[in-house]
């Protein structure tokens, strides 16, 4: 059936060999089967509007997908889809001083998006620790996060405008660029964070910002999970934070022996705060240490002297989720309210530790933001089907905390095929009719990545 695409693609566009779509038809999750018909490689709008055209005449599911960094299961094609890879539309389109937009293509990579901006003596905030090789289109349609949200928001707060290309194939064009436009539904905000549901974005126009002064980097071993967030708040009425991380002692065991990295500090302590802010605060920043010291919420802290020890230090934060791979964690990706913090800490500790008793638990996360990361680490001798069995089994008694609290049950690394099931946790039944209804209009063929956030 996919042979009808070579009628609107070059052979060039088009791949078939089983190394290509094992390739391509899988995104950073390993649990879910792989089996894409198709890759395609459109190098245009064009391109694009008649895959979409060609979809629904055929009959053929299409399935979205960037830099494939996800952790949910959203770019993964596991039912013969024809996996849609923006590797070629990866060209940065123009750029207007006077705006301070870039206009730039879906498959545009974060870390040549943020060297860009540097070369126009600007900024692009928003980072995380996939930024090689995550793509502005995949960012986009998964509001991407990651470690300056406190400071600079997520990636809704950066789009100025966007081209999308439909399911039922009409191109529209979502806001201009403009700051203020007051005519209605701002679409844009539709199909951010939409995980290629309703539509493909080809095309953004970026918000850049004025750099900041240079950053200094400061660690601190936490007595308490209950006090990371009392550290917080000292720091916060203090001076502003441009990112406010944390770990524990484990996830610290983890990072350190798979990059070889030498510990923060002299002891141990049950949990770290990373805290990154400008240079100019750091008297500021002293005398906050001293005060989460006096308290007892903290018990020793290293401050960055340098570039390069503040680089260490954040891969001490940013190197985890990688170092934790091989284990074949179940992760995690919850949010509550900062207020809302310290009681659910204490309730999902204890769900841990009764429910996981022979499971290592490795947390970490952005919790300046309110969203904490709880992986779950796979024993070495259990199969991989058991243990996400186990798994399951017990997330539905956490998911009820988080509703209890108003909470997401994904704060950031979206729905996709692996929080699918649990998605009335967080969206009431009408909401829920909503986003069904929405598809409707955007998709009446349900050719885009069918499946994934709703169930069909
Ligand atoms: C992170 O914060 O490190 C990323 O969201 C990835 C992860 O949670 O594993
Ligand atoms: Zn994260």
């Amino acid at each position: 059936m996919t042979q009808a695409l070579d009628e609107c693609l070059s052979p060039k566009q088009i791949r078939r060999d089983a190394d290509s779509l094992q390739h391509w038809g899988v995104d950073w999750t390993r649990s879910f089967p792989v089996a894409p018909s198709a890759v395609v490689f459109p190098d245009s709008t064009d391109d694009v509007v008649r895959l979409v055209q060609l979809a629904n005449r055929e009959g053929l599911s299409l399935v979205p997908s960037g830099g494939r960094t996800g952790l949910s299961g959203g770019a993964v094609a596991s039912d013969g889809e024809v996996v849609v890879s923006f590797d070629r539309m990866d060209r940065v389109l123009g750029f207007e001083p006077a705006d301070r937009l870039v206009t730039c293509q879906a498959g545009v990579v974060t870390q040549a998006l943020q060297a860009y901006a540097a070369e126009q003596g600007l900024f692009y905030p928003v980072d995380f620790a996939s930024s090689g090789s995550s793509q502005i289109g995949g960012n986009i349609a998964t509001n991407a996060g990651g470690i300056k949200v406190i400071r600079y928001g997520l990636t809704r707060d950066w789009v100025a405008g966007l081209r999308v290309v439909t399911g039922s194939g009409a191109l529209i064009d979502c806001n201009h660029g403009l700051i203020k436009n007051a005519t209605g539904y701002d679409l844009r905000h539709l199909f951010v964070g939409s995980e290629g549901t309703l539509g493909f974005i080809v095309e953004a126009d970026i918000r850049l910002t004025t750099p900041p002064e240079p950053q200094l980097v400061m660690v601190l071993g936490v007595n308490r999970f209950r006090d990371v967030l009392a550290v917080l708040g000292c720091f916060q009425n203090a001076l502003t934070l441009t990112a406010f991380e944390f770990f524990s002692e484990l996830a610290l065991q983890k990072v350190t022996a798979h990059r070889g990295l030498a510990r923060p500090l002299a002891g141990e302590a049950p949990f770290y705060a990373l805290l990154e802010f400008d240079e100019s605060a750091v008297e500021l920043a002293a005398e906050a240490f001293e005060a989460c010291l006096a308290e007892g919420w903290v018990q020793d802290g290293v401050l960055s002297q340098s570039q390069a020890q503040a680089a260490n230090l954040w891969q001490l934060r940013e190197g985890i989720s990688e170092s934790i791979a091989g284990y074949t964690p179940y992760k995690n990706d919850l949010a509550v309210r900062i207020s809302q913090m310290p009681d659910f800490l204490d309730e999902v500790d204890a769900l841990v530790q009764e429910s996981y008793p022979d499971f290592e638990v490795c947390w970490y996360g952005h919790i300046g933001d309110g969203n904490l990361h709880l992986n779950i680490l796979k024993p070495q001798g259990l199969a991989a089907e058991a243990f996400f069995q186990r798994c399951h089994e017990i997330s539905p008694r956490i998911f009820e905390r988080v509703a209890f609290r108003n909470g997401s049950i994904s704060a950031e690394h979206g729905v996709g095929l692996l929080k699918r099931d649990f998605l009335s946790y967080s969206r009431s039944s009408e909401e829920l009719a909503v986003m069904e209804a929405l598809k409707q209009v955007l998709d009446p063929g349900q050719i885009m990545n069918p499946g994934k956030l709703l169930r069909r």
